[in-house]
C-alpha cells in the first residue's frame, strides 16, 4: 500500500516528489565572502541522494549589513549567480526530481558578526550583548529591495523557489514580534503594520519575477517570550500570510533570548538552541509545535510544512493522514543521516532515527562547519 509520505503534492505550481523537507539548516561551508564552496555543492549532492523531497538551504544573506554567522552563503551580489546555479544543478541532477529553495535571511539583531546591528526598534539583545540601532524608513525601503533583488537572483540561479525566513527572531521575525518591534510608525503597532515589511517583500518580488515563483515563509507560532507574539498573533499573521499568496508556511518558534530567559542560570550553551529542543528521547516529546500547527492549519488556505522533532515514521504518517500538516521539515536527522527519507521510503519494519536531539551540531556552528558530534 502507498504511503501518505511518499505521495507527491504541490507547493504553488511544483511538484514535490514526497513530504520530506530538510528544513533550513546554516552550514558555514561557504567562503569567507559567501560564496558557494566544493564542499557546499558535495554536502548537497548527498542530501538529494537521499531521497528528500525538497531542501531548504540554510539561511542566505541578502544584505551583508544583515550577515548572521561566519562563512555563511550569500546571495547579496550578482557574482554569486554562477556559484549558486551550480548548487541547484546539482541537487537538480542527483535528486531525481529533488527540489531546492533558497532560504532569504537577514539576521537583524542576532547575529554572530556584526558589531553594530540594526533592527525594527533599540532593543537590547542579551545573547549577543548588543543594542540595535532602530532602522529608519531608508534602511528599509533598502532592506525590502535587498530581499526583492535575492529573489531575482534567485530565479535566475534556478532555485526552484525562495523562503523569507520570519522566523526565530532574526529580522522579519522582529518586525513581527511585539517585543522587539516597538515603532510607532506604520511598521509598528498593529498586526498589519508589523507584517508590512513582509507585504512589501511579497508584492515587490511577484511583481519583479511574476507569479509562477513560489515563495514560501517560515515563522513562529510563538515567541515564547513574554510580550511576544502568541499563538493568537500567529493566527492572524499566518491567515493575513495566506491570503497574500504565501505558497507555504512552515511553523516554528522561539528567538535566541529565550535561552537566558529560561536557563539563566547555566548561561549561553548550544544544548538550548531555542528552536531545536533537545533530549526527543520519547514519541510523547515529538513535534512539538504540532499543538500550535493545528490551529494555524484551521485558518490557512495553503500548504504546512511542520517542522520541530519529528523522529518516527508513524507520527509523520498520523500527522499527514488528519491533515494536521502537508509537509514534515527535518532538520537533525538529516544532518546525522542525510539519507533517512530513503531509508523510510524504500525500508521495511520500524526504522530508527539515529539522532539523538544533543545539539552538538549546533555547537560546531560555533567553531566552525557544520557536523554531526555523534557520528563516527
Ligand atoms: C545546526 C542547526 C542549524 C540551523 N539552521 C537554521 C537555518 O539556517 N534556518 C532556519 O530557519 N532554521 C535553522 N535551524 C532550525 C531548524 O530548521 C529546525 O527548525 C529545528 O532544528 C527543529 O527541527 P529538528 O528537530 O528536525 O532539528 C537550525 C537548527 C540547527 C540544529
Ligand atoms: S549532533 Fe548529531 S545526534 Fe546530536 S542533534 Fe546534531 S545531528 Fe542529532
Amino acid at each position: 500500500m502507498r504511503k501518505i509520505y511518499s505521495e507527491s503534492k504541490k507547493i504553488g505550481k511544483i511538484e514535490i516528489k514526497n513530504r520530506f523537507v530538510r528544513s533550513a539548516t546554516g552550514e558555514r561551508i561557504a567562503s569567507e565572502d559567501g560564496r558557494v564552496t566544493d564542499e557546499l555543492i558535495e554536502f548537497y549532492k548527498v542530501l538529494a541522494e537521499g531521497g528528500v523531497g525538497l531542501i531548504i538551504t540554510g539561511v542566505t544573506y541578502v544584505h551583508e549589513n544583515g550577515k548572521g554567522i561566519p562563512n555563511q552563503l550569500a546571495i547579496d551580489r550578482d557574482d554569486l549567480i554562477p556559484g549558486l546555479r551550480k548548487l541547484t544543478e546539482i541537487v537538480h541532477k542527483y535528486g531525481e526530481g529533488c527540489k531546492i529553495v533558497v532560504q532569504l535571511h537577514h539576521s537583524g539583531r542576532q547575529s554572530m558578526v556584526l558589531d553594530n546591528p540594526m533592527a525594527p526598534s533599540a532593543v537590547f539583545e542579551p545573547t549577543f550583548h548588543v543594542k540595535p540601532r532602530e532602522m529608519t524608513k531608508e534602511d528599509i525601503v533598502d532592506t525590502v529591495e535587498a530581499f526583492v533583488e535575492a529573489a531575482r537572483r534567485a530565479e535566475e540561479a534556478r532555485f526552484d523557489a525562495i523562503q523569507l525566513h520570519a522566523a526565530h527572531g532574526y529580522l522579519l521575525s522582529q518586525f513581527l514580534s511585539p517585543y522587539t518591534n516597538k515603532r510607532t510608525d506604520e511598521y509598528g503597532g498593529t498586526i498589519e503594520n508589523r507584517v508590512r515589511i513582509i507585504e512589501e517583500i511579497y508584492k515587490k518580488t511577484v511583481e519583479n519575477v511574476g507569479p509562477d515563483f513560489p515563495i514560501l515563509i517560515k515563522m513562529n507560532v510563538d515567541d515564547f517570550l513574554e510580550g511576544g507574539i502568541n499563538l493568537d498573533e500567529s493566527m492572524q499573521i499566518a491567515e493575513i500570510l495566506s491570503k497574500m499568496g504565501f505558497a507555504a508556511i512552515e511553523t516554528s518558534g522561539c528567538m535566541w533570548e529565550v535561552i537566558l530567559r529560561t536557563k539563566k542560570e547555566l548561561g549561553w550553551h548550544p544544548a538550548f538552541n531555542p528552536e531545536a529542543r533537545i533530549n526527543i528521547d520519547s514519541k510523547e516529546k515529538e513535534a512539538y509545535h504540532l499543538p500550535y500547527a493545528k490551529e494555524i492549519k484551521k485558518v490557512i488556505n495553503t500548504p504546512l510544512i511542520l517542522v520541530g522533532g519529528i523522529r518516527s515514521l508513524d507520527i509523520i504518517e498520523n500527522i499527514l493522514n488528519e491533515g494536521n500538516a502537508d509537509f514534515i521539515g527535518l532538520c537533525r536527522p538529516l544532518i546525522r543521516e542525510p539519507d533517512l527519507p530513503n531509508k523510510w521510503l524504500k525500508g521495511t519494519g520500524e526504522i530508527t532515527c539515529e539522532c539523538i536531539s544533543c545539539n552538538g551540531c549546533t555547537g560546531s556552528l560555533l567553531s566552525g562547519s557544520l557536523r554531526c558530534t555523534q557520528k563516527k
